[in-house]
C-alpha cells in the first residue's frame, strides 16, 4: 500500500531544485517536502525561510518525516547524513554516485542490520532507468557486459571537438558556460564520474562490488584534434565509455576513451547525452539513451525513487546474495591506440602484440595499435602525466 510521503530534504541546489519543480508538476504523488536543509546562511532562497534550516538533526530528528532525500555536493557529508538516517530507520533517496560507490558495501550492510531503504537511480546516468531496469528487468538474466556513456560532459567536449575543429581547452570552457561542466571539471574529464556509476551499475548488473580505487580510470584531457581525425579517417568517434564486461570466472571494469564505428549504438549518442548498452546471453542487446544529467532529468530520477518508496520498494541485491564464483579482475588483454610523441616513452607500455605503427616524427605524431593487458595499464603510476594519449580498439578484448 502507498504511504503518504513527508520528505526532509538535504541540498536545493540544481538537482534539489529540479525536484522540487518535478514533484509540484507530478500527479497522483501524495508527497509532501516539509524541511530543507541547506549550508549557506547567506544565500538567497527562492522559497519562504520557513522551509529551510542548517541543522541536520532538525530533519533527521523530526518524526513527521519517512524519507530523507539526500542531494548535497560533498560525498563525506552525505554519507554521515545517509548513514545516521539508515541507523534511524528512515528511507532514504540519494543520488551521490561517489558516496554510493565508495561505501557500497557499507551501505548495503546498512540497509539489512537496520531495514530500512536506500534507493539512488539518479546517481547514475540521469534520466536512463538502469538502476531499476537491472535490479529489476534483468534479475534472472545473464549479461555479458554493460557498456555506455556515462558521462554527459566529457560527451559534450568530444562531440564538439569532432564537429567543430576546435580543441580540448574551448570545447571545455564552452561546456562550462553552458554549466554541463562545473567550474572544477576534474572528476568529469578525468573520468572520475563515469568510475563510480560503473561501480554501482557493476553491483546491479553483476552483483559483484568493486571499488573505485581498484578500477583503472583514464579521462579525455590528453585527446587532441589529431586523434579525432584518424578517428574520423576510419569512420570512427571517439567517446568516454566505461565498460563491465564479465569473461569466465572474472568480472572486468574499466573506464577510458574508445574509438567507437558506426555499428556500434553508442556512436550516434552525441552532445550531454547519455547511452547504454546491456549484452545479455539470452536477451542480446538493448540500448538505453537519455539525458545524462541536469536539474529536471536528474530531477525526475529522483522523483521516481521517491515514489517507489511511497509503496515500500527496496533494492533486494538478489544477483550479490547469489552464490557465485564471479570476481573482480584485471586479466584481461585490451586493443588499444597509443599516440606519442617520443619512442622512449614506449618504454611505459608492454605491449604483447602490435598490428600497426604509424611514424611522423617529424610533427611528433607517432601511434601504434596494439594489444595490452589491463593489469599492465593499471601499473603505470604516472600514466596522466606522460604525453600520450591511449584509447580502446573497437570490440576487440580478449582474454589471455
Ligand atoms: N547536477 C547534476 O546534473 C547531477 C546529476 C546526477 C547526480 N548529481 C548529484 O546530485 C548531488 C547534488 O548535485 P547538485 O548539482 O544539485 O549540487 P549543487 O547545485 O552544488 O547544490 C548542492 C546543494 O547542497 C547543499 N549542501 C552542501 N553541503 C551541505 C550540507 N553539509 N548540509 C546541507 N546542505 C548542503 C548546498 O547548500 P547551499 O545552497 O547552502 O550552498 C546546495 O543547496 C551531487 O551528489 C551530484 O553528484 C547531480
Amino acid at each position: 500500500m502507498r504511504k503518504i510521503t513527508r520528505i526532509g530534504l538535504f541540498g536545493f541546489g540544481c538537482v534539489g531544485r529540479g525536484l522540487y519543480d518535478v514533484l509540484n508538476q507530478s500527479q497522483g504523488m501524495e508527497a509532501d517536502i516539509v524541511s530543507i536543509c541547506v549550508k549557506d546562511k547567506n544565500k538567497t532562497r527562492s522559497l519562504p525561510a520557513d522551509y529551510f534550516t542548517y541543522d541536520k538533526s532538525d530533519v533527521l530528528n523530526n518524526p513527521n518525516i519517512n524519507l530523507v532525500v539526500e542531494l548535497i555536493d560533498n560525498a563525506d557529508e552525505a554519507f554521515e547524513i545517509v548513514t545516521e538516517a539508515l541507523q534511524k530507520g528512515k528511507s532514504v533517496v540519494s543520488a551521490n554516485k561517489k558516496m554510493i560507490a565508495e561505501h557500497f558495501e557499507e551501505l548495503y550492510n546498512l540497509q539489512r542490520v537496520f531495514g530500512s531503504s536506500l534507493l539512488y537511480e539518479g546517481s547514475s546516468c540521469g534520466s536512463i532507468p538502469i538502476i531499476r531496469t537491472l535490479e529489476e528487468y534483468y534479475d534472472n538474466e545473464l549479461l555479458n557486459s554493460v557498456q555506455g556513456i556515462f558521462n554527459g560532459t566529457t560527451n559534450y567536449i568530444l562531440t564538439k571537438v569532432a564537429q567543430e575543429g576546435i580543441d580540448y581547452d574551448t570545447a571545455l570552457h564552452q561546456a562550462q558556460e553552458l554549466g554541463f561542466a562545473e567550474s572544477d571539471p576534474t572528476l568529469d574529464v578525468q573520468g572520475y564520474d563515469a568510475l563510480y556509476k560503473a561501480c554501482i551499475v557493476a553491483a546491479h548488473a553483476f552483483g559483484v562490488f568493486v571499488k573505485p580505487a581498484d578500477v583503472f580510470c583514464y579521462g579525455i584531457p590528453a585527446v587532441g584534434t589529431e586523434d579525432v581525425r584518424i578517428a574520423r579517417e576510419r569512420g570512427m568517434k571517439i567517446k568516454l565509455l566505461a565498460t563491465i564486461r564479465k569473461t569466465e570466472n572474472q568480472l572486468a571494469v574499466f573506464v577510458m576513451p574508445a574509438f567507437v564505428d558506426s555499428a556500434n549504438h553508442l556512436y550516434k549518442v552525441d552532445n550531454e547525452y547519455n547511452g547504454v548498452f546491456v549484452e545479455g546471453v539470452y536477451s542480446d542487446g538493448q540500448f538505453f539513451q537519455g539525458k545524462g544529467a541536469g536539474s529536471y532529468p536528474t530531477g525526475s530520477a529522483v522523483l521516481s525513487d521517491v515514489s517507489a518508496q511511497s509503496y515500500n520498494y527496496r533494492y533486494e541485491y538478489k544477483k550479490h546474495r547469489l552464490e557465485q564464483q564471479l570476481s573482480y579482475g584485471t586479466d584481461l588483454n585490451l586493443r588499444v591506440y597509443l599516440r606519442y610523441a617520443d619512442e622512449s616513452l614506449l618504454q611505459h607500455f608492454p605491449f604483447r602484440h602490435v598490428y600497426e605503427r604509424h611514424y611522423e616524427p617529424d610533427r611528433n605524431f607517432n601511434y601504434l595499435i596494439g594489444d595490452i593487458n589491463l593489469q599492465d595499464l593499471l601499473n603505470i603510476n604516472n600514466l596522466r602525466e606522460l604525453p600520450v594519449f591511449i584509447a580502446l580498439m573497437p570490440d576487440v578484448l580478449s582474454k589471455i
